[in-house]
């Protein structure tokens, strides 16, 4: 399975498929990093030897635009080119809404890790939204992106409890210790065909 990872922050979930990656016997190979901005997860792809690319929204007219050429850069790195080899669009942290004609050309092998319990706190302020709910409970839903905004079908999910008066950024990285873990064990069952994304 050919991987493709979306980044647009640090990357601790990039690092985590990285690391799981470097293991021969993990069924997926990260063939690109794309981000919207030069992210300092890029790094991490440097570091292991894999290509990179930079498609900025503010490059581009509109949104469709710059979905177009995000495609573009995918395929040129041998995503979503070859029908024998099923590839897969990882958005791990990439703070953009995909345009629909994007989503149209790589759904349901797009998919998307969310730090909550979809379909509670969608949104871009997720870990924010859990504490000021009052949530005593909250987590992480791996998803496939759909032309909604965190609505697509749920794949796998992880719960946590919400420590009392904890803030937004400690949960935020309990919530990432389920997370991680959750994505590898999530895209291996993709690449192994134990989670069929067309079916759910
Ligand atoms: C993750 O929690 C992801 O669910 C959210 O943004 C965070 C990115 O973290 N959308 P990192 O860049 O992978 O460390």
């Amino acid at each position: 399975l050919k991987l493709a990872v979306l980044i647009s922050g640090g990357g601790s979930n990039l690092q985590a498929l990285l690391a799981a990656a470097a293991d021969p016997a993990y069924p997926a190979q990260i063939v690109c990093v794309g981000s919207d901005t030069d992210a300092a997860g890029i790094a991490h792809a440097h570091a292991a030897g894999i290509p990179s690319f930079i498609v900025r929204p503010g490059d581009f007219t509109n949104r469709e635009a710059w979905g177009l050429a995000l495609a573009a850069a995918l395929r040129e790195h041998g995503i979503g080119e070859d029908p024998e080899e099923q590839s897969l669009v990882v958005s791990a942290g990439l703070m953009r809404i995909l345009p629909a004609e994007f989503v149209r050309t790589f759904t349901p092998n797009l998919i998307n890790t969310h730090p909550a319990l979809l379909p509670l706190f969608p949104g871009a302020h997720a870990v924010r939204d859990a504490l000021a709910a009052g949530a005593t409970e909250t987590g992480v839903t791996v998803h496939v992106i759909d032309e909604g905004v965190d609505t697509g079908p749920v794949i796998r999910q992880a719960r946590v409890r919400v420590l009392p008066g904890e803030n937004e950024a400690d949960l935020h990285e309990r919530i990432k210790e389920l997370e991680r873990p959750l994505l590898v064990e999530t895209v291996r069952e993709i690449a192994l065909g134990k989670i069929q994304l067309s079916q759910l």
